[in-house]
């Protein structure tokens, strides 16, 4: 009886070495899978709408639609004419189109070669890990990337999923983290012929071009 004491101190001692040391070695991996989708809720503060996120990179491909095409700035600035029905901006084939598929209409933004191209698997890796964060309470990681401007990612520290991307402030994306799956329909990046011939698009997809 008189040794266990010492035996709780040890213990205690192994706990605590333990835990300090899982601390320090601490390094979750932002990489992404490579296939997931999920929806998203895109949000400006003055504005926000629900959409969809899907990525393919044994395709190199991904999709991102808007259910409000008038959230989004290369939607609405793109020159096709949207009612109210969403846009899609799928990014296949080295080429980044702008669709109104309620309307059958298409127009081409920019080229991979243009910087237009789906996001690295290891985009937010490559930037600075800067601990845990609540997000919506939920307990995640933060990522700073440095692009022009601060971008952040944000993924759960339980399923390693994304939650938020915060694209300088521009753009907003909390993501649904109960649609996540490391799925995606390969139908989603399925390009219709009219998109094929379209036209470039006008606003902010020909100033990337130009850039
Ligand atoms: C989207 O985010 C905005 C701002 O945080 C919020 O007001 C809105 O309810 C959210 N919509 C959905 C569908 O989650
Ligand atoms: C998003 O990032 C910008 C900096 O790029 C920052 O000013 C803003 O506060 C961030 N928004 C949120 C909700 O974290």
């Amino acid at each position: 009886m008189a040794r266990l004491p010492q035996l709780m101190i040890a213990l205690a001692l192994v706990a605590l070495v333990a835990v300090s040391g899982c601390s320090a070695a601490y390094a979750p991996s932002a990489e992404w899978p490579p296939v997931w989708s999920a929806s998203f809720n895109d949000s400006l503060g003055y504005a926000s709408t629900p959409g969809m996120y899907a990525y393919d990179a044994t395709l190199t491909a991904s999709r991102v639609d808007y259910l409000d095409p008038h959230v989004d700035y290369l939607c609405k600035t793109s020159g096709l004419m949207f009612g109210v029905e969403m846009c899609s901006q799928v990014a296949v084939d080295d080429m980044l189109f702008v669709m109104a598929p309620g309307s059958a209409s298409c127009c081409q933004c920019c080229s991979y070669d243009q910087g237009c191209g789906p996001l690295e698997r290891d985009w937010a890796a490559k930037g600075t890990y800067q601990g845990v964060v609540n997000i919506n309470g939920v307990p995640s990681d933060k990522w700073l990337v440095m692009g022009g401007e601060a971008n952040y990612y944000y993924q759960t520290v339980d399923r390693h999923i994304p939650i938020l991307v915060n694209n300088s402030g521009n753009q907003l994306f909390y993501y649904d983290t109960t649609s996540f799956s490391t799925m995606a329909n390969p139908n989603f990046f399925d390009i219709p012929s009219y998109c094929r011939s379209s036209a470039m698009c006008d606003g902010f997809c020909a100033k990337i071009r130009s850039m």
